[in-house]
């Protein structure tokens, strides 16, 4: 019986150490948060807006008897609310602190004095709002979720002002009852609070885990662990899995063990390792957009070589012969997913892909010549400028067999070397030209990155940054 439970102890061990590291490690540390904070002071100065205020009734004794008031149809005209200051609170989530917030509300008044009845308006200012809350972040279904744990709020003073009416009678006696409507006004303060939360909740619960990238892949963005709360920051994992949409599939390799080191002098810190950016290899190679097809009109008119079977003539003997003065293309596509390395000292790609050449008939038909299989290899460079990852490719080396032939055997020497010459001369600088345009990194819309650095570290790539938002480009 111990024995039995014991395996299944082994078991649950082995299965916890097969869990799925995360591919995508994020970062926000306080200064990020400070800068959060400060874009969602319109958002939260909009939920504070819109509460809304129910009635309040109640009497004052004037001496000679008593008078009933109600006052109603209250809107908050205005509210000001200063930067909240934010910290992150370890193991919870958030604590949230607005001091001097001021609201200005509007309204009606009716009274009944015995037999009188009376109405008019009102404004009532409130000073010094004080607001004291604690948002706790976690997870939900693999998505990051937020709620209210603590909310206290608490109001310095209200001013009254009536008008209309006899409601100089009523001024002098304000104080009376403006305690009272402070207090309904704090009461309300954080249900309003909470009801933003839990609609900011429902849009993160509403975020898919399934990011679509491009017309071809898509990522899983799921949460692998529960998000981390230091004081320093906040740490997200993710999945960061691509897939192919079309044919959605696990790659043949899985993601490695890696920790993102935390730089707290920049807002956000991001880490991608390998399985990330070999899964998106693999997603876009399974989806079939690696692949490119060279027709004689992609060479200069001033190259010394073309597309040609009587240009091929110089490295296949036989081919002008069995097919004199045709046109060629050829298709040049990955055969199996291009792998990528990182390392501290150099990132490597090793690549491997197939060239198919035809013939092209005068009605356009095409016939099948040989296949060549290229087995590649590449350092590359990259770097970021502004939003974007750059890079550069050298090849380092690159061998040739012949995989396929409907023309008969002949000598692959000359064509390894025309094609070492062609990579360098004619295909690297076009994928260089496309690097060196960039990739955008995954971001929201009207958010960038600015400062960022980049480093390659072994088995990852790390990027720190500060983020900028739409209000933020004159800085
Ligand atoms: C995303 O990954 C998680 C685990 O890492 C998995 O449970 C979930 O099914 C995946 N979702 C998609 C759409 O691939
Ligand atoms: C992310 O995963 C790494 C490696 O498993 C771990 O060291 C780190 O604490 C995790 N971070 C979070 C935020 O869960
Ligand atoms: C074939 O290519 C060679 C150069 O490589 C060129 O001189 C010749 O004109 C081309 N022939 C045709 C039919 O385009
Ligand atoms: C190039 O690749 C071939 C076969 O894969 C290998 O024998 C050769 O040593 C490699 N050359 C260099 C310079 O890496």
């Amino acid at each position: 019986m111990v024995k039995m439970w014991l395996i299944g102890l082994v078991l649950m061990n082995i299965m916890n150490t097969h869990a799925e590291y995360s591919a995508l490690q994020a970062v926000l540390s306080q200064k990020g948060l400070e800068k959060v904070a400060h874009w969602s002071t319109d958002w939260l100065q909009n939920e504070l807006s819109s509460i809304e205020l129910p009635e309040v009734r109640g009497g004052v004794n004037i001496g000679i008897g008593t008078v009933h008031y109600v006052l109603h149809d209250m809107s908050i005209q205005r509210c000001d609310l200063p930067e909240p200051s934010v910290a992150f609170s370890e193991g919870t989530g958030v604590s949230l602190q607005v001091s001097g917030l001021s609201i200005a509300i509007s309204g009606h008044w009716n009274t009944q004095f015995g037999v009188i009845h009376d109405s008019g308006w009102f404004e009532i200012a409130v000073y010094t709002v004080n607001l004291n809350t604690v948002l706790q972040l976690g997870s939900d279904e693999e998505r990051l979720s937020i709620s209210t744990i603590m909310c206290s709020a608490d109001v310095g003073s209200v001013q009254v002002n009536f008008h209309g009416g006899a409601s100089f009678i009523f001024q002098p006696f304000v104080d009376i009852f403006s305690g009272q409507i402070a207090n309904e006004i704090r009461v309300q303060i954080c249900p309003a609070l909470e009801k933003g939360i839990d609609v900011l909740e429902r849009h993160l619960a509403a975020v898919p885990v399934a990011l679509k990238v491009d017309p071809y892949v898509f990522m899983n963005i799921s949460l692998t662990d529960s998000p981390l709360v230091e004081d320093s920051g906040l740490g997200l994992n993710v999945t960061g899995e691509f897939y192919s949409i079309s044919s959605p599939s696990e790659p043949p390799f899985s993601p490695d063990y890696f920790d993102l080191t935390w730089q707290e002098n920049f807002m956000m810190s991001l880490g991608a390792s390998e399985f990330c950016v070999n899964s998106a290899a693999y997603a876009y190679h399974t989806a079939g957009a690696l692949q490119i097809r060279i027709t004689e009109d992609m060479i200069p008119k001033a190259s010394p070589f073309h597309l040609n079977t009587s240009a091929f003539g110089s490295l296949i003997p036989q081919l002008p012969k069995q097919y004199p003065d045709m046109p060629m293309e050829l298709q040049l596509y990955t055969s199996e997913t291009p792998l990528i390395s990182f390392s501290k000292t150099v990132t490597s790609v090793r690549l491997l892909a197939s060239v198919k050449a035809f013939a092209v008939k005068p009605d356009s038909g095409t016939v099948p010549l040989f296949r060549l299989d290229i087995e590649s290899s590449f350092s590359a460079k990259a770097y970021i400028e502004k939003v974007l990852v750059k890079g550069a490719l050298e090849m380092k080396n690159l061998t040739v067999t012949l995989g396929a032939t409907e023309i008969g055997q002949f000598s692959i020497t000359p064509i390894e070397r025309a094609l070492t010459l062609g990579m360098k001369a004619f295909v690297l600088p076009k994928v260089n030209a496309q690097l060196s345009e960039g990739i955008q990194l995954p971001f929201v819309k009207g958010f960038g990155l600015k400062n960022a650095v980049m480093a390659i570290e072994d088995g990852f790539v790390a990027v720190a940054a500060d983020i900028s938002g739409p209000d933020d480009n004159t800085q």
